[in-house]
């Protein structure tokens, strides 16, 4: 199959990257020239373990290429691919669908014979339909079908993800489209990855549904663990507890600072907006959506406490900055509205993250940026870890109680186990534990 791939971000460098894996020769496309000629390069625009081996790999077996030109790309392409990104509008939180039309036109005006156009971007119920019209209306006289079919990548994971799918969705009625889609996925019907083809507007509401519910877990155990705390019991043994029942499952049931990232925040935002338009509220995303805003900042009156009465001027290490590990994604990431309560305090903020660096310090630029958790925990007076690297996960709590001001740490993704921390002189303050 020859595939195009257009938008060479995130989702769709490493859709592109596994679908040249699976033996298809594959074009990814972007506007951006420094992007493409640093892929050529072999540099990565982003950090995700794993890809630049896969991207090398396939680049060298000729799988893989990387241009600027879409019209070249797309023509004789069996499938295009729409990988774009698809932000929160400023003001609304409706879904921007500026990128994801403007790359249906210039589609259309390039096809050149039978293509299946593929929405792989998260996009509102009904995109299909309206992509459809634009193909209609600019490309009349050719085959093209559009397909929905979203990706449900984790940032850190999205290699083995795509590769080893829970699921694959696609939306289409279409028989030509249906055989399109099926000779792309062929490999991972030997993985016995379940294909489901279903209609096109069931397609781009199962994924929003599927967020959507991911993030209604998340927040549900966060309650709990609020209630954990307030009644002296303990969240992860009742997330245990409930996890190993199988119509509830152990998965998104650890509780932390909210959850943040590129697709739960907006497309929780978006799916309301989608339900308003329908007249059909969804008044659990909609709490779910509140509940996760306010826990940020809530996370950093929890801080604030743990340093007790005179917290002014005393000084914090922030440990992960990045909204979860193995990635340098600060989009929506906890720690930017906890520091934000941190500093408002007047409490000075020693950062550090293995990836997220630079990423914060475009952001947040008050902070101190150090080198490592050593570095950072210097003179502090509590340590707070926000994001579960592994390179947390083993600190050295003795040399770390040596190098600290006051012996305090505010642990938000219960790494530690409270009598460790303890047996080395500190105050340790956990999740709902
Ligand atoms: C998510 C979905 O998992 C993926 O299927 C979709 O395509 C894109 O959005 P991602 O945003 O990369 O992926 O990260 P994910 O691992 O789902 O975590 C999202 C947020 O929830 C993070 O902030 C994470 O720390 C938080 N989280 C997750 C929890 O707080 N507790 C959990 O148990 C799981």
């Amino acid at each position: 199959m020859r595939i195009t791939m257009i938008g060479s971000g995130y989702v769709g460098l490493v859709s592109g990257a596994c679908l040249s894996d699976f033996g298809h020769d594959v074009t990814c496309v972007d506007k951006d020239a420094g992007k493409i000629d640093a892929l050529r390069a072999g540099r990565m625009p982003i950090y995700e373990p794993g890809l630049d081996q896969l991207v090398a790999t396939n680049v060298d077996a000729g799988r893989l290429s990387f241009t600027t030109d879409l019209a070249g790309a797309v023509a004789g392409a069996d499938a295009v691919f729409i990988a774009v990104g698809t932000p929160s509008r400023h003001g609304d939180g409706h879904a921007d669908l500026t990128y994801v039309y403007a790359a249906a036109e210039e589609i259309a005006a390039a096809v050149t014979g039978a293509t299946v156009v593929v929405t792989k971007s998260t996009v509102p119920v009904g995109t299909g339909d309206r992509v459809e019209e634009i193909m209609r209306r600019l490309a009349p006289g050719h085959d093209v079908q559009v397909v929905s079919n979203p990706e449900f990548l984790r940032e850190g994971a999205a290699i083995g993800d795509f590769k080893r799918p829970d699921r694959i969705v696609i939306g289409t009625d279409d028989e030509r489209a249906r055989a399109v889609m099926h000779e792309i996925y062929r490999p991972l019907y030997l993985n016995e990855s379940p294909i489901l083809f279903v209609g096109r507007r069931t397609s781009e509401l199962t994924k929003y549904a599927a967020n959507a519910f991911l993030a209604t877990k998340i927040t549900f155990i966060n309650e709990i663990a609020d209630l954990c705390e307030a009644v002296g019991a303990d969240v992860q043994d009742v997330s245990r507890g409930i996890g190993l029942d199988n119509r509830i499952g152990r998965k998104f049931l650890h509780a932390g600072p909210g959850y943040g990232g590129s697709c739960f925040p907006k497309d929780t935002l978006a799916l309301l907006k989608t339900a308003e338009d329908a007249a059909s509220p969804m008044r659990i995303v909609e709490a779910v959506v509140q509940v996760n805003d306010t826990r940020k900042r809530a996370m950093g009156r929890k801080i604030i406490h743990a340093l007790g009465p005179d917290h002014r001027g005393k000084t914090i290490a922030l440990l992960g900055l990045t909204f979860k590990p193995n990635t340098d994604d600060m989009r929506d990431a906890p720690a930017i509205a906890i520091a934000q309560c941190l500093a408002d305090e007047g409490i000075t903020i020693r950062a550090y993250d293995p990836e997220g660096m630079e990423a914060a310090r475009a952001m947040m630029p008050d902070l101190v940026y150090c080198r490592d958790a050593y570095e950072a925990a210097e003179g502090a007076d509590a340590v707070v870890i926000v994001t579960e690297w592994d390179a947390f996960r083993a600190l050295d709590i003795k040399r770390l109680g040596q190098i600290m001001a006051t012996r305090t740490m505010v642990d938000l993704r219960n790494v530690y186990r409270r009598d460790a921390v303890e047996a080395a002189g500190f105050r340790y303050t956990a999740i709902g534990r």
